[in-house]
């Protein structure tokens, strides 16, 4: 039987949202081994990384062959795929179930693309909202100087390129990622976003994160019980 999208499931979702740069992943690794040395059940899954729509992906994205409407399509697969095999269950099973980033990732970058909002919110019903959605809320130009600090290669994709703003793409990622960043900002009271100042310490994020997980959800009940 198919579960409700707004049932109570005995573990919970937390995602973390914001720009490249904004902290999500290292905040995210930092809260899971929190997390797991009191003992908690943690499932971490990130975007983009389902095994079986790896392939399509990455063949779509370098050979260019993707539009926005089949670039969504193929994420929003590796969401349903990720979704139904492990997110779904492991809430089922009292899990803490960590997501690098979520459906508000597709919602910002595909918005940013064209597609319709609409069609988005439609597209991701499958997938129930988090208990928690953590924004990491940078300024565009911290979050840019930690991304291109090291003048990494910047994929096509990564940097907005397909959207033709311009043809460097150190310049088209700064434009996509402002665009991103405002799309955000307008999803922010529609989704209960709670905000994390991303532009101070690492430690003293960690500190809010923590606090903001601890006061949200009772941590003792996701403990593994021990079999006697
Ligand atoms: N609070 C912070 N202050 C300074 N640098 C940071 C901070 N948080 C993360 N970084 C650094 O910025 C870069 C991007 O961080 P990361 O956590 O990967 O961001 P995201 O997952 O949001 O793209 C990494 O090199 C990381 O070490
Ligand atoms: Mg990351």
């Amino acid at each position: 039987m198919k579960t409700s999208l707004t049932t109570e499931l005995p573990g919970k979702l937390i995602a973390v949202e914001g720009l490249d740069g904004s902290g999500k992943s290292t905040q995210l690794y930092l809260l899971k081994r929190w997390l797991e040395l009191r003992g908690l059940k943690v499932y971490f899954t990130e975007w983009n990384s389902s095994v079986i729509v790896k392939k399509a992906t990455s063949k779509g994205k370098k050979r260019q062959l993707l539009t926005p409407t089949t670039f969504s399509l193929i994420h929003s697969a590796d969401l349903a795929d990720r979704y139904e095999r492990q997110i779904l269950p492991l809430l089922k099973a009292g899990y803490l179930v960590l997501c690098d980033r979520y459906v508000y990732t597709a919602f910002a970058r595909d918005a940013v693309r064209g597609c319709s909002r609409t069609w988005l919110r439609n597209l991701y019903g499958f997938a129930r909202h988090p208990d928690l959605t953590l924004f990491f809320d940078t300024p565009l130009s911290v979050a840019l100087s930690r991304i291109l600090s090291g003048r990494p290669q910047l994929k096509y994709h990564e940097a907005g390129m397909d959207l033709g703003l311009a043809n460097d793409p150190y310049q088209s990622f700064r434009l996509f990622q402002e665009r991103i960043y405002n799309e955000y900002l307008g999803m922010r009271d529609e989704f209960s976003f709670v905000t994390i100042d991303g532009s101070v310490s690492i430690e003293e994020q960690q500190i809010k994160v923590r606090e903001i997980v601890g006061q949200s959800f009772d941590l003792p009940i996701y403990r593994w019980k021990t079999v006697k």
